[in-house]
């Protein structure tokens, strides 16, 4: 088996290379990445199980043929992923996301392989009632250029689906909560375990305390990509892949019960000024799936990694 992922040196990506290893030994993994965020960590302690290679390109200009020659399976991660500043770089975001994909899909159309498009729940934006994945058009509201780009991203693989007969999946990722050798902080979890394990004020956008909003465990977007992997899916269908919906408040709660001083400091900001969205993972689910039942250990486990850095972190 031949698996690429783009975007591999990532927060998902790192985890997912070794959960790859662990699921299909043997595998050829061929790990893609332009290397701007400086990951290179992710690509240290690799199990042997698997036969790595890391080739360092950008996926908007190199050519991808000779990379996805005989592949079964193209994980497409690569992207500009840090959702609030994308206000400020919005064409960026967009040229660099849109591009990614649409030469991915391409080059998968070429050797025939299935591709895995990762977006985003953030697609969604606002709804007063939970969503799924046939929700009516008027219920997409993305709220940043990022969650925009994801939804044209979407549109494309869609057409390119239909009318060139693209092998495909299009998974709505929650946002991700736990551990990577390649681990970002932007996200709100990642984020609020960093302050709390530091003995900062956790800040919370005031419109959002109360909110619901999709998170994923990172096992469980691990083991979801593999299983989408094992049962070929590519039909082209949506799936939301997400473990929990869970409000900001009910996340600094289990924060909460690995360091009980945690303090909240309340702040606006406009990305955030929007209604509360609950999303459904029934579609996945009834594939089989069995999402984990919280996300408990997975704080747990942020927050262990950074148990003493307010010890050595000086502020
Ligand atoms: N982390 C989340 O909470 C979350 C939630 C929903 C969806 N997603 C999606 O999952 C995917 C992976 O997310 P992540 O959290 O691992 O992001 P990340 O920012 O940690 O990793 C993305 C990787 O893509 C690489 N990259 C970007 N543009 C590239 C290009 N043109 N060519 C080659 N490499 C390029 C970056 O160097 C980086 O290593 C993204 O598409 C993201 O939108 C993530």
């Amino acid at each position: 088996m031949k698996i690429v992922i783009t975007g591999a040196t990532g927060h998902i990506g790192s985890a997912l290379i070794h959960q790859f290893a662990f699921d299909f030994p043997g595998a050829e993994i061929v790990l893609l990445d332009n290397m701007k965020t400086q990951r290179y960590c992710s690509l240290f302690n690799l199990p042997r199980t698997a036969q790595y290679s890391f080739v360092e390109i950008d996926v908007c200009t190199s050519d991808l043929s000779k990379f996805f020659n005989g592949a079964d399976t193209v994980v497409h991660l690569a992207a500009l992923t840090d959702a609030a500043n994308s206000f400020e770089n919005a064409d960026l975001v967009k040229k660099n996301n849109l591009e990614a994909t649409s030469r991915v899909a391409k080059a998968c159309i070429e050797s025939q392989s299935q591709m895995i498009l990762l977006s985003s729940t953030s697609v969604y934006g606002t709804s007063s009632t939970t969503v799924s994945e046939d929700c009516l058009i008027t219920d997409l509201n993305p709220q940043s250029p990022y969650a925009e780009t994801k939804l044209k991203e979407e549109n494309l693989v869609e057409t390119m689906v239909r009318s060139h007969g693209l092998r495909a999946v299009i998974c709505r990722f929650g946002t991700i909560v736990g551990t990577s050798p390649g681990m970002r902080f932007h996200t709100a979890v990642n984020k609020f375990c960093w302050q709390a394990a530091l003995g900062l004020p956790i800040t919370v956008w005031t419109t959002a305390y109360d909110q619901k909003r999709p998170y994923l465990d990172l096992r469980d977007a691990t083991r979801a990509l593999s299983f989408l992997i094992n049962k070929q899916s590519s039909a082209g269908l949506i799936y939301n892949i997400l473990s929990s919906n869970s409000t900001v408040c009910e996340i600094t709660e289990i924060i909460r019960k690995f360091i009980p001083d945690i303090e909240i400091n309340f702040i606006d900001n406009m990305i955030m000024n929007q209604l509360s969205y609950e999303v459904s993972n029934k579609r996945f689910s009834d594939l089989g799936f069995s999402f984990s039942d919280g996300l408990d250990t997975r704080i747990g486990e942020t927050i262990n990694l950074l148990k003493d850095a307010r010890s050595f972190i000086c502020l």
